[in-house]
């Protein structure tokens, strides 16, 4: 693609309003999370800029928002564990608490060294789940870091990497599929050991001669409708509140869903033999 010099001026003057415009309402570890598990082996840095977590035989480590939110955008800069990360996962999700929860997870499954991270993604409504479709990325992501951002709004969820949208589960309720809209979600993030499961489906386990391995967190911004004492109140900026996809949005999409996408629920014929779910055919 050919673009002019003004173009490029003009491309150059916009990123840098966005990235201003990100910087602005930029979210601080120090001040909106908790390092809940691991001793010690979580560890926030850089006056809260930066978290890293860490994972050794005896326990990987986690944290947690602060707040609850009903509704709302959570996205951070993750960058993996660097080289054989077979047997880990990394985590970055939405739950809530009890037997019916709800959950809208980004799992980052760890390989062998030179074989590409699984991005695994799920949703769940009062507890059931069921809903996995897992991706390679179109780029290292150990080499540096990349943006991963959840949007959560009453008709729809959009999973982004790096602002590509990858994958959306709409609000179909109208056609009988639950859909997570009652509970206030707490953001989670965790490195653990799943060597049971994670690499080629548990065949490769973790080589803790290479531990400790570490994964990093940074620019978290968490914008929601923020729950407490049994009510939310919603910012009154709230763009995500009704985002939906557009034309490019979806054209995008469907690039990385055609050619990243590894694994999808939807055209599993083995686990419903029936016939896609009915979300499945609305897409
Ligand atoms: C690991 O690498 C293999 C082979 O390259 C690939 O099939 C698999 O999807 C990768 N990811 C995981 C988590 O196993």
């Amino acid at each position: 693609m050919a673009f002019s010099c003004s173009q490029r001026f003009l491309f150059l003057i916009l990123s840098l309003l966005a990235t201003h415009a990100l910087e602005a309402s930029v979210g601080n570890f120090e001040r909106d999370v908790q390092i809940t598990w691991g001793n010690g082996r979580g560890k926030v840095l850089e006056n809260g800029n930066l978290l890293a977590l860490s994972l050794d035989q005896f326990s990987g480590s986690g944290f947690q928002s602060k707040n609850e939110f009903l509704y709302g955008r959570v996205e951070a800069q993750i960058k993996l564990v660097p080289g054989n990360s077979a047997g880990t996962v990394t985590t970055f999700y939405l739950k809530s608490p009890g037997a019916t929860w709800d959950e809208i997870d980004f799992e980052f499954l760890g390989n062998l060294s030179g074989h590409p991270y699984t991005l695994h993604t799920n949703v769940y409504t009062q507890g059931k789940g069921d809903k996995e479709q897992q991706f390679h990325l179109w780029f290292d992501p150990t080499a540096d870091f990349h943006t991963y951002s959840i949007t959560w709004n009453p008709q729809r969820i959009i999973f982004t990497v790096d602002g590509i949208p990858i994958r959306e589960f709409k609000n179909l309720e109208s056609i009988g599929v639950p859909f997570p809209k009652n509970q206030p979600m707490r953001l989670y993030a965790s490195l653990w050991e799943a060597d049971e499961w994670a690499t080629r489906g548990g065949l490769v386990k973790i080589d803790w001669s290479r531990a400790p391995f570490t994964a990093s967190y940074r620019n978290y911004n968490a914008n929601g409708c923020v729950w407490s004492s049994g009510r939310s109140s919603c910012p009154a900026n709230k763009p995500w509140f009704s985002q939906e996809l557009d034309f490019n949005g979806k054209n995008r999409m469907k690039w990385v869903q055609s050619r990243y996408m590894v694994y999808n629920y939807c055209t599993d014929r083995k686990r419903s033999p029936q016939g896609a779910p009915p979300e499945c055919k609305m897409a």
